[in-house]
């Protein structure tokens, strides 16, 4: 090989690998683009929501006031779920709804959040029919506490924070604090940096719910959601929560869906609701001395 040779090669060689230098580096964007990609669909991979008017109007600010009028509502045609339905909520009132299973809590509570929209009837937040609302900002005053709460693959931290993504690392704790999700995280082994699984896998559902518990108060929105809330969290947890819970509760409209007396009992207002409707309404004492379907399922 002459001297002319190697200089050509060398050349070359250098030409060559600038872009082989660049390939690798793309590999590697790629590779990152596909698992933030992941994790994307595993955060959106969620209840499908309803399409939003044109000029949906923002809800913000909101007193909590909330009306179902004449509610028709049925998922399958010719099976009505819940016909003429009415309920008048007030401005920071506690509402419990018990009953026997299937008889419309969970699907009322679908309305309130527009998992579903109304066969007829009209439900108002505020005076403000819910069709009008943009989604955004109905989720935003809206906060749900589901039976099975929705964890995404990050570590603890960014699963509460899901509750309000501005939030900093120190209010996510302060909210995990205050509802004594605390002592459990802490037990974890690498705490609130825990890497938790898509779905939650390895978390009991009591700890779950504590995650999702601790968004709502991030969250901090004017009317709370509770389906089931404190079912499948032991006694003494349950009494934890529900003191925080009277807490977070106090100035806010709340729905809680409950099998458990204990939860329901300090409702302003309770709903037994049977066939779609409300069969009886009233507080603790007042139902009890009714002696009717509440006071049997003591
Ligand atoms: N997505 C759905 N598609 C079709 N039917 C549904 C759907 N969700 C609920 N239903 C039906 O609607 C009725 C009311 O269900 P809903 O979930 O509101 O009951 P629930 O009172 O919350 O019961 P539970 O106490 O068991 O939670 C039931 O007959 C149920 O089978
Ligand atoms: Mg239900």
């Amino acid at each position: 090989m002459d001297a002319g040779t190697v200089v050509v090669f060398t050349s070359y060689m250098s030409l060559f690998s600038g872009p082989l230098t660049q390939i690798a580096y793309i590999i590697q964007q790629l590779a990152q683009v596909s698992s933030n990609l992941e994790q994307v669909f595993d955060t959106i991979d969620y209840p499908l929501e309803i399409p939003e008017e044109e000029n949906a109007m923002n809800l913000s600010h909101i007193q909590g006031k909330v009306d179902f009028n004449h509610v028709t509502f049925q998922y399958e045609e010719g099976i009505p779920v819940l016909t003429d339905f009415n309920l008048h909520v007030k401005p920071g009132e506690t509402i419990a709804l018990v009953g026997p299973t299937g008889v419309g809590k969970t699907t009322i509570i679908n309305l309130l959040t527009r998992f579903y929209d109304v066969t007829a009837g009209e439900v108002k937040i505020d005076d403000i029919n819910v069709k009008q609302v943009s989604l955004h900002s109905l989720r935003k005053e809206v906060g749900v506490l589901m039976q099975d709460p929705f964890i995404f693959k990050g570590t603890v931290l960014e699963n509460i924070r899901y509750g309000r993504p501005e939030a900093t690392d120190q209010e996510c704790m302060e909210a995990a604090e205050l509802i004594h999700a605390q002592e459990h995280i802490l037990q974890m082994k690498d705490g609130y940096h825990h890497m938790l699984d898509e779905r939650g896998q390895g978390l009991s559902a009591g700890e779950k719910q504590l995650i999702s518990f601790a968004r709502i108060v991030l969250k901090n929105p004017s009317i709370v959601i509770l389906d089931e809330a404190t079912s499948s969290i032991d006694t003494e947890t349950e009494q934890l929560i529900k003191e925080a819970l009277d807490k977070i509760l106090a100035d806010k409209t709340a729905f809680i869906v409950a099998h458990r007396l204990s939860t329901v009992r300090s409702a302003d207002r309770i709903l037994y609701i049977m066939d779609g409707e409300i069969k009886e309404q009233g507080n603790h004492e007042e139902l009890m001395a009714l002696k009717g379907y509440y006071y049997s399922m003591q």
